[in-house]
């Protein structure tokens, strides 16, 4: 019998149902995973049968224009449009120690509600390149409890702006880790098509991953996703490619959506959709009725495409809410979606955790043997529950590490006849 286990959690329920589990830690991995382990732990949990996640994983974000809400003004038409435009006011602002700072703020806020892994397009259309820079520091900063994956990103065009081909070189270069794009924002579709082509075959000459803005927009004839699945399929790309937003295909002709997702998925492309932006930045041109602009996400689970569910913005030219939160995330995709049968709220909570961590390659993930001890510990006694109450983060794991405590939601009732706490449980049945 050797010592202790570095950390031992105790009585656990997990996402997919098993209750009464004991994870043991040692070295940063999970050593064992099983009802009752007879291990003991230097540091001790008690989970009281609430549920362990592997963490969440954000597989969209612009953590360079993060926490800049306001400068230099805000987005009045709350437009995709005015969002890119105001960013591009803010641009020439920018100061690396602004965007360091800024970054290492969303950082916490990220870790406190328990995101791991967060990918991050980064603006590559500023010949400076100060946002790469700053981001590349970032991501070696945060690299001890947060993985960064960052995305050349050409939000000005890869085309319609003179030197974004150049400066995504560079920046793949300097080490940032995907190639992005922007197809629906260049001048024209064949461009759009053109820079799809061209961005695939630099991910596969450089053995990246790709992942591109694709057809963010309500006009149902921007079909990039269709150029994006040829193009991973000619070059062989397949399971290292995602479309991020295909808001579009909200507004697509039906019978072109039926033989667009066998297309997707035998590509191997998966789909990342951001709710709570699609939301509110499309249907911005309709009267009523308003389109939702949220892709066909149960379709595409349905069709066998991976989905992800990403946070995009928080505080910036384009939202002027959020807070780092998956659960949000997940909560709002749930509602738009309408995917309320329980397996459909299951594959909710899925698309902040399991599926963008297949999506950014995540070495490790998971609550197996092995794994990285990785994990939250959730006022929650399941996935749906989770998303229910947006439930407080009791504890989140970092390599076996607790690097973050959080405190049940507690509120003192005073009512006649009434219990002095709250309790968000399900009453039982009288
Ligand atoms: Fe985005």
């Amino acid at each position: 019998m050797g010592g202790p286990m570095d950390l031992l959690l105790r009585n656990a329920t997990l996402p997919d149902g098993r209750t009464g589990i004991d994870l043991a830690v040692d070295a940063g991995r999970i050593a064992e995973v099983g009802p009752r382990l007879a291990a003991r732990g230097a540091v001790e949990i008690d989970a009281a049968g609430r549920l362990v996640t592997p963490p969440f994983v954000d597989a969209h974000f612009h953590l360079d224009a993060t926490l800049s809400h306001g400068q230099p003004r805000i987005n009045r038409s709350g437009t995709l449009l005015e969002g890119i435009a105001l960013w591009g006011e803010l641009k020439p602002l920018l100061t690396h120690e602004a965007v360091v700072s800024r970054a290492l703020a969303y950082a916490d806020w990220a870790v406190a509600r328990g995101i791991l892994a967060i990918r991050a397009h980064v603006d590559v259309c500023d010949d400076r390149l100060l946002g790469v820079e700053a981001l590349l520091e970032v991501r070696r900063r945060v690299a001890p409890y947060l993985d960064l994956q960052l995305v050349a990103f050409p939000q000005d065009g890869f085309y319609r702006s003179a030197s974004a081909e150049r400066n995504l070189l560079r920046a793949l270069d300097l080490g940032v880790d995907v190639v992005g794009g922007i197809p629906h924002f260049e001048r024209t579709m064949d461009e759009g098509a053109r820079s799809v082509r061209a961005l695939c075959e630099i991910a596969a000459k450089r053995g990246l991953r790709v992942d591109l803005h694709c057809d963010e927009t309500d006009d149902p004839l921007s079909r990039h996703i269709e150029t994006l699945a040829l193009e991973t399929r000619r070059l062989g790309l397949g399971g290292r490619v995602a479309g991020s937003h295909l808001t579009s295909m909200h507004s697509m002709d039906n019978y072109y959506v039926s033989k667009l997702l066998p297309l997707v998925a035998e590509a191997g492309v998966a789909a990342i959709a951001n709710p709570l932006i699609n939301i509110v930045i499309q249907g911005r041109h309709d009267t009523y009725p308003k389109r939702r602009g949220l892709t066909r996400v149960p379709e595409m689970l349905a069709a066998g495409i991976p989905v992800a569910f990403g946070q995009d913005c928080t505080l910036d030219p384009w939202y002027s809410l959020g807070s780092g939160d998956m659960l949000d995330v997940a909560h709002m995709g749930l509602h738009v979606a309408q995917m309320t049968s329980p397996e459909a709220m299951h594959q909710a909570f899925l698309a902040v955790t399991e599926a963008p961590a297949r999506i950014l390659g995540l070495e490790g993930y998971g609550l197996a043997r092995g794994c990285h001890a990785d994990f939250v510990l959730l006022d929650a006694a399941s996935p749906s529950e989770a998303i229910r109450l947006r439930a407080p983060r009791l504890a989140v794991v970092r390599r076996g590490r607790v690097v973050s405590r959080g405190a049940p939601l507690a509120c003192q009732l005073d009512l006649p006849g009434r219990p002095a706490s709250v309790d968000f449980r399900l009453p039982p049945r009288a």
